[in-house]
């Protein structure tokens, strides 16, 4: 595949902000001792990497509980410790990345496909972070369908109460694999397109009351900061007070 320059400069400009998100966070509100939720993405392997620097400098002391397979592994790489919500069912802090982030503070999330621990995660902790690049801030909240897992037998079953809400449900594929992506429990993952602005309060609650969603990648208001990455720098653009 050819890229042109641009893209290339593009890419190294959103991955330099993830950085500066995620380590300013590693450095600036993990402490010593503490039990740190894990989340998914490229933004938090970033995150995995800072702290496996602070702790080999002897910086840092802690415990990490992975939200899903995939940071599981980016944890075992580099050899820091995990555990499971089963012995560690309080989070001190959980950190993850968001697909966008509205004006309100609103996320959405689940492009990885492990929103259903993310959320539970992200409701177990004492304080949620959110790193992101600039890229994600600042968007509309229809411009980003919203991520749901679903029961297998259910794909067709929710798809006229999904309508009903204003939704349009899509199965999801991907790459390595014939078929609908399936998440780490087991589940299909789907994206669900609404053509106008929604209330997030009341659709992530509609949609979870559909029998087979699981749960659905709608944030409303669980962000309890939220550092956005830029090319050479960062800001804490919402800290709950
Ligand atoms: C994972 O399921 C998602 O919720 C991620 O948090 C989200 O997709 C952000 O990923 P990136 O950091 O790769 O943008």
């Amino acid at each position: 595949m050819l890229f042109r320059v641009s893209d290339v400069e593009m890419t190294e400009k959103i991955d330099n902000s993830k950085i500066n998100a995620a380590v300013r966070v590693a450095k600036e509100f993990i402490y010593d001792d503490f039990t740190v939720g894990i989340g998914t993405g490229s933004t938090v392997k970033y995150f995995i990497q800072a702290l496996s620097e602070l702790v080999d400098k002897d910086e840092l002391n802690i415990l990490c509980i992975p939200s899903s397979l995939e940071s599981q592994i980016e944890l075992a790489k580099v050899g820091l410790p995990t555990g499971s919500l089963i012995e560690e069912p309080e989070l001190d802090i959980y950190v993850d990345g968001a697909d966008i982030i509205t004006k309100d503070f609103v996320l959405i999330k689940g492009v990885g496909g492990a929103l259903t621990m993310e959320k539970i995660m992200a409701r177990a902790s004492q304080e949620f972070i959110v790193i992101a690049d600039y890229s994600k801030f600042l968007l509309e909240l229809n411009s980003f369908p919203v991520p749901i897992e679903v029961l297998p037998q259910t794909i067709n079953t929710i798809i006229r109460p999904i309508f009903d809400l204003g939704g349009e449900f899509k199965l999801r594929y991907g790459a390595g694999k014939v078929g609908p992506v399936i998440s780490d429990n087991g589940n299909v993952i789907g994206d669900v397109h609404f053509k106008d602005i929604y209330d997030p309060c009341v659709i992530e609650k509609k949609l979870t009351l559909i029998p087979g969603v699981v749960e659905n990648g709608i944030f409303p208001d669980d962000a309890d900061r939220i550092v956005i990455g830029h090319p050479t720098s960062s800001d804490v653009v919402f800290t709950r007070s």
